[in-house]
Protein backbone atom coordinates (compact mmCIF):
# COMPACT_ATOMS: atom_id res chain seq x y z
CA UNK A 1 0.00 0.00 0.00
CA UNK A 2 1.15 3.45 -0.69
CA UNK A 3 -0.35 5.86 1.92
CA UNK A 4 -0.25 9.50 1.47
CA UNK A 5 -1.56 11.66 4.38
CA UNK A 6 -1.83 16.04 4.52
CA UNK A 7 1.16 15.95 1.72
CA UNK A 8 2.30 19.88 0.74
CA UNK A 9 5.25 20.57 -1.27
CA UNK A 10 6.44 23.83 -1.57
CA UNK A 11 9.11 24.62 -4.78
CA UNK A 12 11.18 28.10 -5.41
CA UNK A 13 9.31 29.37 -2.67
CA UNK A 14 5.17 28.81 -3.16
CA UNK A 15 3.30 26.37 -2.54
CA UNK A 16 2.49 23.95 -5.63
CA UNK A 17 0.31 20.94 -4.01
CA UNK A 18 -1.39 21.53 -0.50
CA UNK A 19 -3.20 18.58 2.15
CA UNK A 20 -3.25 16.28 -0.06
CA UNK A 21 -3.87 12.82 1.26
CA UNK A 22 -5.11 9.34 -0.61
CA UNK A 23 -4.32 5.54 -0.19
CA UNK A 24 -3.40 3.62 -3.52
CA UNK A 25 -3.47 -0.23 -2.91
CA UNK A 26 -1.49 -3.00 -4.25
CA UNK A 27 -3.84 -4.86 -7.07
CA UNK A 28 -5.15 -1.57 -7.69
CA UNK A 29 -4.28 1.07 -10.91
CA UNK A 30 -4.72 4.45 -9.69
CA UNK A 31 -4.94 7.17 -11.83
CA UNK A 32 -3.80 10.58 -11.16
CA UNK A 33 -5.59 13.11 -13.27
CA UNK A 34 -6.42 16.90 -13.69
CA UNK A 35 -5.50 20.02 -15.75
CA UNK A 36 -1.71 20.81 -16.61
CA UNK A 37 -0.16 22.18 -13.78
CA UNK A 38 -2.41 21.45 -11.09
CA UNK A 39 -0.07 19.40 -9.21
CA UNK A 40 0.02 15.84 -10.80
CA UNK A 41 4.03 15.32 -11.64
CA UNK A 42 4.77 17.12 -8.25
CA UNK A 43 2.87 14.76 -6.25
CA UNK A 44 4.32 11.50 -7.97
CA UNK A 45 7.63 13.18 -7.89
CA UNK A 46 7.25 13.75 -3.67
CA UNK A 47 5.61 9.64 -4.01
CA UNK A 48 8.66 8.33 -5.42
CA UNK A 49 10.84 10.34 -2.91
CA UNK A 50 12.42 12.59 -5.75
CA UNK A 51 10.64 16.14 -3.99
CA UNK A 52 10.94 17.23 0.13
CA UNK A 53 7.41 17.62 1.46
CA UNK A 54 5.47 18.10 4.53
CA UNK A 55 3.16 15.48 5.77
CA UNK A 56 3.48 11.20 5.31
CA UNK A 57 4.24 9.19 2.63
CA UNK A 58 4.21 5.41 3.23
CA UNK A 59 5.47 2.66 0.82
CA UNK A 60 4.54 -0.75 2.20
CA UNK A 61 4.41 0.68 5.82
CA UNK A 62 8.15 2.33 5.48
CA UNK A 63 8.27 6.52 4.93
CA UNK A 64 9.48 7.36 1.83
CA UNK A 65 11.91 9.52 3.53
CA UNK A 66 13.64 6.95 5.75
CA UNK A 67 14.62 4.72 2.66
CA UNK A 68 17.92 4.12 1.04
CA UNK A 69 17.87 5.07 -2.88
CA UNK A 70 18.81 1.25 -3.05
CA UNK A 71 15.81 0.38 -0.78
CA UNK A 72 13.30 2.77 -2.85
CA UNK A 73 14.80 1.32 -6.20
CA UNK A 74 13.86 -2.29 -5.21
CA UNK A 75 10.15 -1.85 -4.81
CA UNK A 76 9.78 0.99 -7.34
CA UNK A 77 10.00 2.04 -10.61
CA UNK A 78 9.27 5.40 -11.87
CA UNK A 79 8.81 6.79 -15.42
CA UNK A 80 9.27 10.76 -15.57
CA UNK A 81 7.23 12.21 -17.29
CA UNK A 82 10.11 14.04 -19.29
CA UNK A 83 13.09 11.99 -20.22
CA UNK A 84 16.54 13.54 -21.44
CA UNK A 85 19.20 11.90 -22.63
CA UNK A 86 22.16 14.16 -23.93
CA UNK A 87 24.88 11.17 -24.44
CA UNK A 88 24.61 8.62 -27.25
CA UNK A 89 23.34 5.37 -25.63
CA UNK A 90 21.75 2.98 -27.32
CA UNK A 91 18.82 1.34 -26.32
CA UNK A 92 20.46 -1.30 -24.80
CA UNK A 93 22.91 0.94 -22.56
CA UNK A 94 19.36 2.81 -21.56
CA UNK A 95 17.71 -0.45 -20.58
CA UNK A 96 20.14 -1.49 -18.76
CA UNK A 97 20.16 1.19 -16.46
CA UNK A 98 17.38 -0.24 -14.85
CA UNK A 99 19.13 -3.09 -13.78
CA UNK A 100 21.01 -3.42 -10.45
CA UNK A 101 24.73 -3.54 -10.71
CA UNK A 102 25.33 -7.08 -9.93
CA UNK A 103 22.72 -8.19 -12.83
CA UNK A 104 24.43 -5.88 -14.79
CA UNK A 105 27.90 -7.80 -14.23
CA UNK A 106 26.25 -10.80 -15.44
CA UNK A 107 25.64 -10.10 -19.16
CA UNK A 108 24.23 -13.10 -20.44
CA UNK A 109 21.59 -12.46 -17.80
CA UNK A 110 21.55 -8.26 -17.96
CA UNK A 111 20.80 -9.21 -21.76
CA UNK A 112 18.16 -11.29 -21.53
CA UNK A 113 16.64 -9.01 -19.38
CA UNK A 114 16.80 -6.27 -21.66
CA UNK A 115 15.17 -8.16 -23.93
CA UNK A 116 12.37 -9.29 -22.46
CA UNK A 117 11.34 -5.19 -20.80
CA UNK A 118 12.02 -4.45 -24.61
CA UNK A 119 9.73 -7.60 -25.94
CA UNK A 120 6.72 -6.41 -23.49
CA UNK A 121 7.00 -2.44 -24.72
CA UNK A 122 7.11 -4.14 -28.74
CA UNK A 123 10.68 -3.15 -29.04
CA UNK A 124 12.06 -6.66 -29.83
CA UNK A 125 15.43 -5.83 -31.65
CA UNK A 126 16.36 -2.24 -30.62
CA UNK A 127 19.12 -2.99 -28.72
CA UNK A 128 21.75 -1.84 -30.84
CA UNK A 129 19.75 1.61 -32.09
CA UNK A 130 20.62 5.09 -30.76
CA UNK A 131 17.58 6.20 -28.09
CA UNK A 132 18.13 9.85 -29.55
CA UNK A 133 17.24 8.45 -33.20
CA UNK A 134 14.10 7.04 -32.05
CA UNK A 135 11.08 8.45 -32.44
CA UNK A 136 9.11 10.51 -29.37
CA UNK A 137 6.89 7.22 -29.10
CA UNK A 138 9.53 4.86 -29.28
CA UNK A 139 12.30 6.47 -26.81
CA UNK A 140 8.55 7.00 -24.18
CA UNK A 141 8.25 2.56 -24.38
CA UNK A 142 12.62 2.46 -24.33
CA UNK A 143 11.84 4.62 -20.78
CA UNK A 144 9.20 1.99 -19.73
CA UNK A 145 11.08 -1.01 -21.07
CA UNK A 146 14.21 0.74 -18.51
CA UNK A 147 11.61 0.46 -15.54
CA UNK A 148 10.34 -2.92 -16.26
CA UNK A 149 13.99 -4.27 -16.34
CA UNK A 150 14.36 -2.52 -12.58
CA UNK A 151 11.14 -3.82 -11.73
CA UNK A 152 10.84 -6.99 -13.35
CA UNK A 153 8.19 -8.55 -11.04
CA UNK A 154 4.45 -7.09 -9.37
CA UNK A 155 5.75 -8.57 -6.13
CA UNK A 156 8.99 -10.02 -4.16
CA UNK A 157 8.43 -11.89 -1.14
CA UNK A 158 5.26 -11.39 -1.02
CA UNK A 159 5.30 -7.72 -0.88
CA UNK A 160 3.79 -5.60 -3.53
CA UNK A 161 6.33 -3.80 -5.80
CA UNK A 162 5.43 -0.38 -7.76
CA UNK A 163 5.09 1.61 -11.00
CA UNK A 164 5.21 5.27 -11.04
CA UNK A 165 3.89 6.10 -14.30
CA UNK A 166 3.90 10.05 -15.06
CA UNK A 167 1.85 10.16 -18.67
CA UNK A 168 2.81 7.03 -19.94
CA UNK A 169 0.92 6.58 -22.90
CA UNK A 170 0.74 10.43 -24.00
CA UNK A 171 3.14 9.86 -27.01
CA UNK A 172 1.84 6.48 -28.20
CA UNK A 173 -0.65 5.41 -31.07
CA UNK A 174 -3.66 3.82 -29.94
CA UNK A 175 -2.40 0.28 -30.34
CA UNK A 176 0.55 1.18 -28.35
CA UNK A 177 -1.44 2.72 -25.13
CA UNK A 178 -3.32 -0.38 -25.11
CA UNK A 179 -0.22 -2.67 -24.99
CA UNK A 180 1.35 -0.29 -21.92
CA UNK A 181 -2.24 -0.08 -20.30
CA UNK A 182 -2.64 -3.70 -20.59
CA UNK A 183 0.86 -4.46 -19.29
CA UNK A 184 0.14 -2.31 -15.92
CA UNK A 185 -3.15 -3.73 -15.74
CA UNK A 186 -1.70 -6.81 -15.55
CA UNK A 187 1.15 -6.15 -12.84
CA UNK A 188 -2.01 -5.14 -10.29
CA UNK A 189 -3.89 -8.15 -11.20
CA UNK A 190 -0.69 -10.22 -10.50
CA UNK A 191 -0.09 -8.14 -7.06
CA UNK A 192 1.50 -5.23 -7.84
CA UNK A 193 0.69 -1.43 -7.49
CA UNK A 194 0.43 1.40 -10.56
CA UNK A 195 -0.17 5.21 -9.95
CA UNK A 196 -0.24 6.92 -13.51
CA UNK A 197 -0.74 10.01 -14.23
CA UNK A 198 -3.25 10.30 -17.11
CA UNK A 199 -4.38 12.75 -19.16
CA UNK A 200 -6.50 10.34 -21.20
CA UNK A 201 -9.75 10.15 -19.23
CA UNK A 202 -11.04 7.16 -21.48
CA UNK A 203 -8.17 5.06 -21.35
CA UNK A 204 -8.32 5.97 -17.29
CA UNK A 205 -11.88 4.79 -17.39
CA UNK A 206 -11.41 1.39 -19.05
CA UNK A 207 -8.23 0.37 -17.15
CA UNK A 208 -7.94 2.33 -13.46
CA UNK A 209 -9.51 1.18 -10.84
CA UNK A 210 -9.62 4.55 -8.90
CA UNK A 211 -9.00 8.63 -10.00
CA UNK A 212 -7.06 10.97 -7.99
CA UNK A 213 -8.33 14.66 -8.99
CA UNK A 214 -6.15 17.20 -9.13
CA UNK A 215 -7.17 21.09 -9.14
CA UNK A 216 -4.50 23.94 -8.33
CA UNK A 217 -2.60 22.00 -6.24
CA UNK A 218 -4.99 20.53 -4.35
CA UNK A 219 -6.91 17.60 -4.18
CA UNK A 220 -9.93 17.89 -5.92
CA UNK A 221 -12.08 14.41 -5.88
CA UNK A 222 -10.91 10.51 -4.86
CA UNK A 223 -12.44 7.54 -5.38
CA UNK A 224 -13.72 5.15 -8.24
CA UNK A 225 -14.36 5.69 -11.48
CA UNK A 226 -18.15 6.27 -11.01
CA UNK A 227 -17.47 8.43 -8.15
CA UNK A 228 -15.47 10.93 -10.04
CA UNK A 229 -16.08 10.70 -13.35
CA UNK A 230 -19.16 12.67 -13.62
CA UNK A 231 -20.30 15.65 -15.44
CA UNK A 232 -20.34 18.12 -12.49
CA UNK A 233 -16.93 17.43 -11.02
CA UNK A 234 -15.40 16.95 -14.45
CA UNK A 235 -16.78 19.93 -15.80
CA UNK A 236 -16.00 22.18 -12.70
CA UNK A 237 -11.95 20.87 -12.46
CA UNK A 238 -11.02 21.10 -15.89
CA UNK A 239 -13.26 24.10 -17.32
CA UNK A 240 -15.05 22.94 -20.42
CA UNK A 241 -18.28 21.64 -21.34
CA UNK A 242 -17.75 17.65 -20.85
CA UNK A 243 -20.66 14.73 -21.07
CA UNK A 244 -19.81 11.48 -19.23
CA UNK A 245 -21.42 9.11 -21.23
CA UNK A 246 -21.67 5.25 -20.41
CA UNK A 247 -20.62 2.12 -22.81
CA UNK A 248 -24.16 0.19 -23.68
CA UNK A 249 -22.01 -3.18 -22.76
CA UNK A 250 -21.01 -2.56 -19.45
CA UNK A 251 -21.35 0.63 -18.39
CA UNK A 252 -17.81 1.97 -18.64
CA UNK A 253 -17.69 5.75 -18.33
CA UNK A 254 -16.35 7.67 -21.70
CA UNK A 255 -15.89 10.95 -21.77
CA UNK A 256 -16.78 13.47 -24.74
CA UNK A 257 -16.12 17.18 -24.65
CA UNK A 258 -19.59 18.21 -25.98
CA UNK A 259 -20.53 21.16 -27.59
CA UNK A 260 -16.67 21.16 -28.50
CA UNK A 261 -17.22 22.70 -31.69
CA UNK A 262 -18.89 26.00 -30.64
CA UNK A 263 -15.78 26.49 -29.03
N1 LIG B 1 10.65 23.85 -9.51
C1 LIG B 1 9.55 24.58 -9.61
N2 LIG B 1 9.52 25.86 -9.20
C2 LIG B 1 8.41 26.62 -9.28
N3 LIG B 1 7.24 26.16 -9.75
C3 LIG B 1 7.20 24.90 -10.19
C4 LIG B 1 8.34 24.03 -10.15
N4 LIG B 1 7.99 22.85 -10.65
C5 LIG B 1 6.68 22.95 -11.00
N5 LIG B 1 6.21 24.19 -10.73
C6 LIG B 1 4.83 24.66 -10.95
O1 LIG B 1 3.97 23.83 -10.21
C7 LIG B 1 2.76 23.64 -10.88
C8 LIG B 1 2.45 22.16 -10.94
O2 LIG B 1 3.41 21.52 -11.79
P1 LIG B 1 3.29 20.00 -12.16
O3 LIG B 1 4.44 19.67 -13.03
O4 LIG B 1 3.11 19.20 -10.92
O5 LIG B 1 1.91 19.99 -13.00
P2 LIG B 1 1.17 18.80 -13.74
O6 LIG B 1 -0.18 18.68 -13.12
O7 LIG B 1 2.02 17.61 -13.80
O8 LIG B 1 0.96 19.41 -15.21
P3 LIG B 1 1.07 18.75 -16.68
O9 LIG B 1 -0.27 18.12 -16.97
O10 LIG B 1 1.28 19.93 -17.57
O11 LIG B 1 2.21 17.80 -16.70
C9 LIG B 1 2.92 24.32 -12.23
O12 LIG B 1 2.24 25.54 -12.21
C10 LIG B 1 4.39 24.51 -12.38
O13 LIG B 1 4.68 25.66 -13.13
MG1 LIG C 1 3.03 16.63 -15.30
Amino acid sequence: MIEVSGVSVRLSGKTIVQDVGFTAESGRMTAIAGPNGSGKTTVMKAVSGELSYEGGILINGHHVKSLQPWQLAAVRGVLPQASVISFPFTVREVVRMGLTSGLNRNPAKAEQSAAKALASVDLSGYEGRFYQQLSGGEQQRVQLARVLCQIAEPTTEGKPNWLLLDEPVSSLDISHQLTIMRLARSFCDNGGGVIAVMHDLNLTALFADRILLMQSGRLAAFGTIHEVLTDDTMQSVFGCPLRINALPADGTPFVLAHSAMQG
